[in-house]
C-alpha cells in the first residue's frame, strides 16, 4: 500500500471518535511534519506515521493494550513494518529502542505537542507570542498538565541532539498554523 497522510486520518478516525483524541493526534503530526521537512525527510510519511501512534488508545486505553494491540490491526490494514515499528516505539513501556530518525522525532514531539498545547489553551492569544521559557517555566510546575511526562519531554529533545528551548520553538512554531483546529484561540480572537 502506499503510506498517504489521507489513508492514515481514514485508519485514525475509524478507530478514535474522541476529539481531545484527534487533537492530539494532529498536535503530534504538525510537530513530526515540521521536522520531517526540517530533515529533508518524506514529510507525508512521517506525518501519517504521527497521526496513527496513537489511533488504538481509544479501544485499547491501558497499556497492556496500548499501543502493542494495534500493531496487528496496522498490519492487516497493510501498512507497512517501518510504521508499526515506529508505532510501537513511542511507547516507554515497551523499552523498544528508538533507532531511525522517524522513531526518536515522533518520541520527542509526542508529550512536547501535547503540553505545548496545553499552555496555548490556557492562554487569551493561545501560542502567540508564547516563548519557550514560559514553557519551561511551566514544566517545572508538576500541577500543570500533570498527565504529561517531564522525563520524556527532556529525554526527547536529548535524543534529537537540541536544546530544549530550541525543540519547544520549533513545536510551538508547528503548531500554530493548527490552531484553530487544535481549539486554541488566536490574537484575533482577543482582539
Ligand atoms: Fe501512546
Ligand atoms: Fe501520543
Amino acid at each position: 500500500m502506499e503510506v498517504t497522510r489521507e489513508r492514515a486520518w481514514q485508519t485514525l478516525t475509524q478507530y478514535t471518535k474522541s476529539e481531545a483524541l484527534r487533537r492530539h493526534a494532529l498536535a503530534v503530526e504538525a510537530a513530526v511534519g515540521w521536522y520531517a521537512r526540517d530533515f529533508g525527510e518524506d514529510e507525508e510519511f512521517w506525518r501519517a506515521t504521527a497521526l496513527l501512534h496513537d489511533f488504538d488508545y481509544e479501544i485499547h486505553p491501558t497499556l497492556d493494550k496500548h499501543p502493542q494491540d494495534g500493531a496487528p490491526i496496522l498490519r492487516e490494514e497493510g501498512y507497512p513494518e517501518v510504521v508499526i515499528r515506529a508505532v510501537l516505539s513511542h511507547a516507554e513501556h515497551l523499552e523498544l529502542p528508538r533507532e531511525t530518525q522517524l522513531e526518536k522525532t515522533l518520541f520527542a514531539c509526542d508529550e512536547l505537542s501535547g503540553f505545548v498545547h496545553a499552555c496555548g489553551l490556557v492562554r487569551p492569544t493561545g501560542l502567540e507570542g508564547l516563548e519557550p521559557k514560559s514553557v519551561r517555566k511551566k514544566l517545572k510546575q508538576p500541577s500543570f498538565a500533570a498527565g504529561v511526562h517531564r522525563d520524556e519531554v527532556y529525554a526527547g529533545a536529548e535524543l534529537l541532539g537540541l536544546e530544549l528551548d530550541e525543540h519547544i520553538a520549533n513545536v510551538i512554531e508547528s503548531l500554530q498554523p493548527i490552531a484553530g483546529e487544535l481549539g486554541l484561540r488566536t490574537a484575533a480572537d482577543a482582539a
